[in-house]
């Protein structure tokens, strides 16, 4: 791809977005992805990778009548078109886009959107996908309480941090498509689990320390 197109979709993109620098930088990220993934899968088609992480998620202000990936994918095939692209290449973009949420009806087919969708889920998973679900969940608990204590994560199963990191974030790894990917994510998963267990375990000190205290101090 040349730097004008580059430019054109990135700046469009951007624009999309209103310029939120949450959504952009993870924008960045996945194309960051999805440039490291596309250099182990030789046979994909480099330009549609490179538009398809940089337009994947610009429907998401305007998802009112249709969740934010197919709505994306339409608004991408217009601009596309719009700039004057070949078929194929829209109709390639446009398919990675409509394809790239958790939906099990409508998983990625083509290698392409196979790589939006692994080079968007890295983003969710490790360090950065414990920062970008609370900073989503910021009106959310972290955990919920039982006899009063945080419950686990592993059974937390009420809406919560804890519960969203344990039945989506950790079941990351086995949703991913290309052999890279899946390597990158075992490299995250430590640091993203030693946050984790580090995490419990500082909760659990606040409450099971304070308890014996508390009794003592507040009659
Ligand atoms: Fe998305
Ligand atoms: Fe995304």
């Amino acid at each position: 791809m040349n730097i004008q197109n580059y430019n054109a979709l990135k700046n469009y993109a951007f624009e999309c977005l209103n310029n939120n620098k949450f959504e952009c930088s993870h924008v960045e990220r996945v194309l960051n992805y999805g440039l490291i993934l596309l250099k182990y899968e030789k046979q994909a088609n480099r330009d549609i990778v490179i538009a398809a992480c940089l337009l994947h998620d610009i429907g998401k202000p305007y998802a009112f009548d249709m969740p934010h990936s197919p709505k994306g994918a339409i608004m991408a095939k217009d601009f596309l078109n719009k700039m004057g692209f070949d078929s194929a290449f829209v109709n390639g973009v446009s398919d990675c886009i409509a394809t790239h949420s958790f939906r099990k009806k409508n998983p990625p087919e083509s290698l392409e959107a196979k790589i939006l969708f692994d080079a968007d889920k890295l983003d969710m998973y490790g360090s950065m996908g414990i920062v970008r679900t609370i900073y989503y969940m910021q009106n959310e608990a972290i955990y919920n309480i039982e006899q009063g204590l945080p419950i686990k994560p592993q059974k937390d199963n009420l809406q919560s941090f804890y519960s969203e990191y344990y039945n989506k974030i950790k079941a990351i790894p086995q949703r991913l498509y290309t052999n890279k990917a899946k390597d990158i994510a075992k490299k995250l998963s430590k640091n993203m689990e030693e946050f984790m267990d580090n995490l419990v375990e500082e909760t659990e000190y606040n409450y099971k320390k304070s308890k014996s205290i508390f009794d003592d101090f507040i009659k």
